[in-house]
């Protein structure tokens, strides 16, 4: 039996990156998928490489999931997809980069909104219906970085806002658990997207100097996030909450 079989799977963020490689990953092992995206083209390719993998896969974008509103609507509408769903995968993160003290105002609450409220929107309005079903797992991909400080690039509110998303994944693990939720963080280090590899260009001081923190010596594939959520999502896991994993190729071990 396929590790996520008769499971369905929200997951926001598939229009590239980490999001699309769960989308695919979590449609091979038998999960129905329902993804947003706030951008639309993106998702369309992500529910249309799903399917031609043979997965199932409703795609929901353009959704701008800073808004409550467009939250509590992308969660109600992957809800009467499927008849309610089990998995809650929060992937989708909008950040901004920069010293002090010339980090702007702006660019702190665009992160805080991109990397906190998010994932916060999404798991309060699914929590009435992973209680409806007697419980489900919330996967919060957060980041090293809210395990301890980056220099390369600087990261403050990437930073707090990470630390925030654990802190917030203990607590719904508290408060979930008498209903059957779990919930675990991811803390990924530096992985290797489409758009991280377009935005590092061919700037190999940056690239050396975010490989050269980790162990391995290299950035980390998608598909070495996915493969944990998805066995952390699975009924394998079933005494796993209440913590974050970090997936960093040991660039938290020095
Ligand atoms: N790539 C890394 O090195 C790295 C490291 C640590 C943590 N992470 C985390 O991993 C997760 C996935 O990131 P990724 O590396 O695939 O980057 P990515 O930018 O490719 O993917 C993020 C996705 O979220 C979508 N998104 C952004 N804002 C949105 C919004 N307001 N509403 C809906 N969708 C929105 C984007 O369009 C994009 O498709 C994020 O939570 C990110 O913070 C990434």
């Amino acid at each position: 039996m396929a590790l996520l079989e008769d499971k369905v799977a929200l997951i926001t963020g598939t229009g590239g990156g980490q999001g699309r490689v769960a989308a695919l990953t979590f449609a091979r092992e038998g999960a129905r998928v329902v993804g947003c995206d706030i951008k639309a083209e993106g998702n369309e390719e992500t529910v249309e490489l799903v399917r031609r993998a043979g997965g199932e896969m409703t795609g929901l974008s353009p959704v701008d999931l800073t808004s409550p509103e467009q939250a509590e609507r992308f969660v109600e509408d992957a809800a009467a997809a499927y008849g309610g769903f089990d998995i809650v995968y929060n992937n989708a993160a909008i950040q901004y980069f920069g010293p002090m003290p010339d980090y702007s105002i702006d660019a702190w609450r665009a992160t805080i909104a991109g990397e906190l409220d998010i994932p916060f929107f999404v798991s309060k309005f699914a929590w009435p219906h992973l209680v409806r079903r007697g419980g489900g797992v919330i996967i919060n991909i957060a980041s090293v970085a809210g395990v301890i400080a980056g220099r390369v690039p600087p990261m403050i509110a990437h930073s707090a806002a990470n630390a925030g998303v654990i802190a917030m994944t203990r607590q719904l693990a508290l408060e979930g658990a008498e209903h059957g939720i779990r919930a675990v963080a991811i803390n990924p280090g530096p992985i290797l997207t489409p758009a991280s590899d377009r935005d590092l260009g061919d700037n190999q001081q940056m690239r050396a100097a975010i490989t050269d923190k980790t162990l391995l010596k290299r950035f980390g594939r998608p598909e070495e996030v996915v493969e944990l959520a998805a066995f952390l999502a699975s009924d394998r896991a079933t005494y796993i909450t209440g913590t974050d994993i970090t997936v960093d190729g040991g660039s938290s071990a020095w």
